[in-house]
């Protein structure tokens, strides 16, 4: 890997003991997306997901905070819920009849009197607590790592960005609809580098699509002068800044009038340049496993399956405030786009997974791959933080994503790490023997 000069080993996506890796250094560290608040309105309400590869249960307490915890029984590991959403008293294990409270509390057992006395100290026999949770203008975040930085920390600057998608209007966003989840067979990073900032392949990979859906018209040229990548912690933004783009919303002019209806408010909240650059063709990126495109509102998280498997959680991101016709024409919107059956969805699927099978053939994976366009066009900009670059045709923000990561694969300090660590990880990088695998 050489990421200043633009170089990226294929190896990435297909290795098993790289993936391994990624499971431990970087899921089992990182803050991770698990649930919109919207989705866990009342006490009791839960949501199954996973962090990395582990199951959770997501829950809403009587207090009105967020509890995560592992979807795993202590006594032999089943799990205790297999739902996808709704809301209990408590989760019942198929197996031997564990029973646990929404704070994963263990109640009861079945037959309990087969325990000795005090052989069974319920404190010490619930469901394993993930250490940190924490939520962002409605998205909720979870981490293993009991150390560490904050969520706000963790980030930082994009903040600034996320406020166009989560704060342009009064009330804030709610996830409606649904989940809708596919298996592609492709390797998971593939999926948030094409939404971090490949505004390169719209135009050629969705030409057809995007004539279907706009009277025949091809996707039009990008603005170089007055569009942007930028690039902060390994989260990233690409967007114009002049105003509203023809294919902001494929087609919806209901939706695009409601914006337009909105906009000065926005410009209220925002500023003017956010409230422009919520208007513009763009998408984006959380680090390590979220993206969505503004405006489109298609959210969307890759969970990993295995080095060339992830599953596609997406759902339909809207605002609160917006009168449900406007909501019903989002959500068709978003099925006609970027659903399994979306016109989009199907050709950027066939793409990755031909990448990720390519890559991994024996000879090819030693051939290095090209991440440099833009390289030499990064700027300072009064306005915009992160690390900007010019020009939407850019792999800037991969690069960004990429460097993030690669900080995490390699750090040697493990102090963030969670408390049950793998013994072959317990000390610093060179305990894996990965020859030359970062020295392109
Ligand atoms: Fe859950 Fe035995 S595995 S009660
Ligand atoms: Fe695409």
């Amino acid at each position: 890997m050489d990421l200043k000069e633009g170089w990226l080993d294929r190896r990435i996506f297909s290795d098993a003991e790289i993936y391994e890796e990624e499971l431990y250094r970087i899921f089992a560290r990182s803050w991770l997306f698990v649930a919109h608040e919207s989705q866990l309105p009342k006490a009791g309400d839960f949501l199954t997901t996973h962090m990395g590869e582990h199951a959770v249960i997501v829950t809403r307490q009587p207090d009105g905070s967020i509890k995560v915890y592992l979807n795993s029984c202590p006594h032999r590991g089943n799990k205790v819920c297999f739902a996808d959403a709704g809301n209990t008293r408590r989760f019942v294990c198929n197996y031997h009849g564990w029973a646990f409270n929404t704070a994963g509390e263990l109640q009861g057992m079945h037959e309990e009197y087969c325990y000795d006395e005090g052989d069974i100290d319920r404190k010490k026999n619930g469901l394993r607590q993930v250490a940190r949770v924490g939520s962002y203008k409605g998205l909720v975040f979870a981490t293993f790592a009991e150390d560490g930085p904050s969520l706000d920390a963790w980030l930082g600057d994009f903040r600034w960005y996320l406020d166009m998608l989560l704060d342009n209007e009064e009330g804030g966003t709610e996830l409606i609809g649904g989940c809708i989840k596919s298996v592609i067979s492709a390797n998971w990073k593939f999926g948030v580098e094409n939404f971090i900032g490949d505004a390169y392949h719209a135009g050629w990979t969705h030409d057809s699509g995007c004539r279907s859906m706009n009277n025949g018209q091809p996707f039009p040229p990008i603005d170089m002068d007055n569009s942007y990548h930028a690039s902060v912690n390994g989260h990233g933004w690409e967007f114009g800044t002049e105003g509203v783009g023809d294919l902001f919303l494929l087609g919806r002019p209901k939706v695009m009038e409601y914006y337009e209806k909105i906009r000065p408010k926005m410009a209220d909240r925002l500023g003017t340049m956010r409230s422009q650059i919520f208007g513009s063709v763009a998408s984006a990126s959380i680090f390590p496993n979220v993206s969505f495109l503004p405006g489109i509102s298609t959210f969307r998280q890759w969970q990993p399956k295995g080095p060339m498997q992830f599953e596609l959680k997406t759902w339909v991101i809207v605002n609160k405030a917006m009168p449900d016709d406007i909501k019903d024409e989002v959500t068709k919107g978003v099925m006609q786009t970027f659903g399994p059956g979306g016109t989009f969805e199907m050709d950027d699927g066939e793409n990755w997974e031909n990448c990720t099978t390519v890559n991994r053939g024996v000879v090819t994976r030693h051939e290095r791959l090209h991440y440099r366009c833009g390289i030499g066009r990064q700027i300072d900009h009064d306005t915009l933080p992160g690390i900007v670059y010019r020009g939407q045709y850019n792999d800037a923000n991969q690069r960004g994503f990429y460097q993030r990561w690669l900080d995490m694969m390699e750090a040697t300090d493990l102090g963030a790490m969670p408390p049950w660590p793998e013994p072959r990880l317990t000390g610093v990088a060179e305990t894996r023997d990965l020859p030359g695998l970062f020295a392109l």
